[in-house]
């Protein structure tokens, strides 16, 4: 396996091997149909097996503080992708795309990498082992049902001036990790979101 940069070639493949290896995580429905690409600078790592991408690790860093992260800090960077093919998982391929990335931020003089990750464990287990410390905590919350006349969707929407319309489909929202007992109920997806913060 070759752990490398990305190149412009390697798009198709980045976006398959992000989709499946998303498929067995609380990001399953993330889909992305081009790689993203990004404001400021970045690091994108791939690694690579027979032709075939097997991982991914993208990361975006700061030229000034405060223009990617949102803890603040030295100049920093945050990991945007990170995703291994499920038949080479577990044999450090992860760990080696994040080896790769760190002296690569080290070298331009980024001090600290932030991430936002689901409550999958995994990925939770991934961080810490590399050193990440958990920072902070938000819910992501998707409201089940689909009929406007839903008791939850009538709480927590106003649909007095939406117009004539049949239901609402899906209710997303970011709320504090408080509310969890309130609103375990009525999700029919409840993630927490967790910010996990390391220093270079
Ligand atoms: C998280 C992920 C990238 C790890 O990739 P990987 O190549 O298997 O990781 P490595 O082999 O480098 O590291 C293995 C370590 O990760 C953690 N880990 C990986 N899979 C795990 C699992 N199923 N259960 C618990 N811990 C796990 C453990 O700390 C493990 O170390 P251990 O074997 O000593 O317990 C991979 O599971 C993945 O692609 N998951 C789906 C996508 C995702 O969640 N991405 C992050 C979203 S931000």
């Amino acid at each position: 396996m070759t752990i490398r940069e990305y190149t412009p070639q390697d798009e198709t493949g980045w976006v398959r091997c992000r989709l499946i290896s998303f498929l067995d995580c609380s990001y399953y429905d993330d889909v992305m149909r081009q790689k993203e690409t990004y404001q400021n600078p970045s690091v994108c790592a791939v690694a690579e097996e027979n032709g075939k991408i097997v991982g991914l690790l993208d990361a975006e860093y700061e030229l000034e503080t405060g223009a990617v992260c949102h803890f603040p800090g030295g100049k920093g960077a945050v990991i945007w992708h990170l995703g291994v093919l499920p038949e080479y998982r577990k044999i450090g391929t992860a760990s080696k795309l994040w080896e790769f990335v760190r002296q690569k931020l080290l070298a331009l003089g980024i001090t600290r990498v932030e991430v936002w990750t689901q409550d999958d464990e995994p990925a939770n287990r991934w961080y810490q082992k590399q050193g990440f410390v958990l920072k902070e905590s938000y819910l992501n919350a998707y409201v089940r049902g689909t009929s406007k006349d839903n008791s939850a969707i009538q709480k927590y929407v106003n649909l007095q001036n939406i117009g004539d319309i049949f239901g609402v489909r899906c209710l997303n929202f970011e709320a504090p990790l408080e509310r969890k007992a309130e609103l375990a109920p009525l999700c029919y997806r409840l993630y927490e979101v967790r910010g996990y913060e390391m220093q270079l």
